[in-house]
């Protein structure tokens, strides 16, 4: 048998939004809320993001960053570096929630002072020669393609005794150690660190299947600090040639520290995948927003709907579980990446999906 309500009377509904609001006002004067006006924004089903996908030609950002040449010196701005900005989080200087991606440009002549930082770095290379990441005793020079580390609190320098501008991608962790409130910095009276380690030793040192006896084992960060783009484009070719090629991601290495197997950093991780000719991808999405930086070739990459056309130099982001798939018409493509994997696998956060 139906049980029979009370008629709602006229003007209660309004009566307990009224009550509810005052209380709301009453209770903020002692710093609480109610989280059941908020709860379902912050425990949803599937990962929100403000995030969108965006692109940075590098036909535009080699323009803009020469004009930057112009307009201030590396002496001056101790970097120069124009931020990429995701266009869902402008004035936040990041690319992702966890990650900071910039353009830095290196004049002929120009050096970068001696300094360091709790946040981690790496460099990819885009465009020119002659210029140098100097760290941890060893000076390597930076060349288009190379994969370059500058880990917590290592002290690095760059300069460019060469001929031409030089510029690279910089992602650093930057955002996950603001976000921690764990930003620690340094400078040093000399200008550039005293370097003893021939170019490419730490590579040949530890990632060609010995170790120095005694190396740390428990190391969680690679002490490699260039992983050259000549010696692992080969690579790629191998895999590609031997049909080891993933449906979704193309023949793909991932930059491993060689004392243990693990990440190259324990805050970020970075990929090289070949796509080849023709390659059309299968789509793929995981919770770790991702750095695209283009090595070879031409592509598009559709993300959540949306596509992105890149060549040469391009960077692209894909946020956080938001769905996407490579293709490739012509010549094999080389794809760089990066992003936060190896923290949210050591938080235990990581998930994957198609
Ligand atoms: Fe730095």
């Amino acid at each position: 048998m139906p049980v029979a309500t009370a008629p709602e009377q006229p003007g209660a509904k309004h009566n307990v939004q009224a009550s509810r609001a005052a209380y709301y006002d009453r209770i903020s004067k002692f710093h609480m809320a109610p989280l059941w006006e908020v709860l379902k924004d912050l425990v949803t089903k599937e990962p929100k993001t403000t995030l969108v996908p965006a692109a940075w030609k590098f036909a535009d950002v080699k323009r803009l960053m020469l004009e930057a040449g112009d307009i201030i010196s590396t002496d001056e701005a101790e970097r120069r570096v124009l931020v990429l900005e995701n266009p869902g989080l402008p004035g936040k200087s990041r690319i992702t929630n966890s990650l900071f991606a910039g353009i830095q440009l290196i004049l002929p002549g120009e050096i970068a002072d001696v300094h360091r930082h709790t946040a981690s770095a790496i460099r990819f290379v885009l465009e020119g020669d002659g210029a140098y990441t100097a760290v941890e005793g060893e000076k390597t020079m930076m060349r288009h393609g190379d994969f370059i580390i500058t880990a917590n609190w290592a002290p690095h320098d760059h300069g460019n005794p060469g001929k031409q501008p030089v510029m690279w991608l910089d992602v650093l962790d930057l955002p996950t150690i603001v976000h921690f409130e764990t930003s620690f910095a340094e400078h040093f009276d000399e200008k550039m660190q005293k370097t003893n380690h021939a170019d490419g030793d730490s590579f040949d040192r530890y990632a060609s299947g010995v170790l120095p006896d005694g190396a740390p084992v428990h190391l969680n960060r690679s002490p490699v600090i260039n992983y050259p783009y000549a010696k692992m484009r080969p690579i790629l070719q191998r895999l590609k040639d031997t049909g080891d090629v993933d449906k979704r991601h193309g023949a793909r290495v991932r930059y491993a520290n060689p004392i243990n197997g693990g990440p190259v950093l324990p805050t970020m991780g970075a990929y090289l995948s070949l796509l080849p000719k023709d390659f059309s991808g299968e789509p793929y999405r995981s919770t770790d927003g991702t750095v695209f930086a283009v090595a070879e070739g031409n592509g598009t990459t559709v993300i959540d709907g949306k596509t992105i056309e890149w060549t040469v130099n391009d960077v692209f982001v894909v946020p956080p579980w938001k769905r996407y798939q490579h293709k490739v018409a012509g010549a094999d493509a080389v794809l760089f990446s990066i992003s936060d994997r190896p923290a949210q696998e050591a938080l235990g956060l990581w998930r994957e999906g198609n």
